[in-house]
């Protein structure tokens, strides 16, 4: 592979920066989950079909089969991973396991990152909002109502913290 196939990438990830080379046709998916190891983001269809990848990128929800990781440069990636804060759960955690709003769990990270893009747009929306917004999220488990349910409990804890 020639240098000018390989951009050079520093790109922060759940608030850690990363610097070094890339194949320019890597996608952010492959970076993070090959390169620098943060499985917690799924590979489904590679299409940007079923949401099973989303992650969050300067706070914007971005299918990461679909995203190159040198457009990432400069930028804020936020992935599953980096959502709990230390031993402090995110509030949509918390209501997805309240909710069982993960039955075999594995379209639940994308889940999750989208429903935090949600909120960051749109801190109070409505079921009806919750299913269009999630509408690229395939759930094969069909756990779409408990997943709405504690996109709703999320919200409203974040609108009226505790203590
Ligand atoms: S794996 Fe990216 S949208 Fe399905
Ligand atoms: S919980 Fe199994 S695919 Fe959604």
């Amino acid at each position: 592979m020639n240098s000018q196939s390989r951009f050079n990438l520093s790109v922060s990830v759940n608030g850690t920066t990363w610097s070094g080379e890339v194949p320019i046709e890597e996608t952010l998916l492959e970076f993070l989950r090959n390169r620098i190891h943060f499985t917690g983001t799924k590979r489904s269809c590679e299409s940007a079909v079923c949401g099973a990848c989303t992650v969050l990128v300067d706070n914007h929800t971005v299918s990461s089969c679909n995203y190159l990781a040198f457009e990432a440069n400069g930028k804020f990636v936020l992935t599953i991973e980096g959502v709990a804060r230390g031993d402090k759960l995110d509030p949509l955690q918390e209501a997805f396991i309240r909710n069982i709003g993960a039955q075999c769990g594995y379209c639940t990270p994308g889940q999750i990152m989208a429903a935090k893009g949600l909120l960051l747009e749109n801190p109070n929306p409505t079921r009806e909002q919750i299913a269009e917004w999630l509408s690229g999220n395939i759930c094969r488990c069909g756990a779409y109502g408990a997943i709405a349910q504690s996109i709703l409990e999320a919200a409203q804890a974040q609108s009226h913290p505790k203590g």
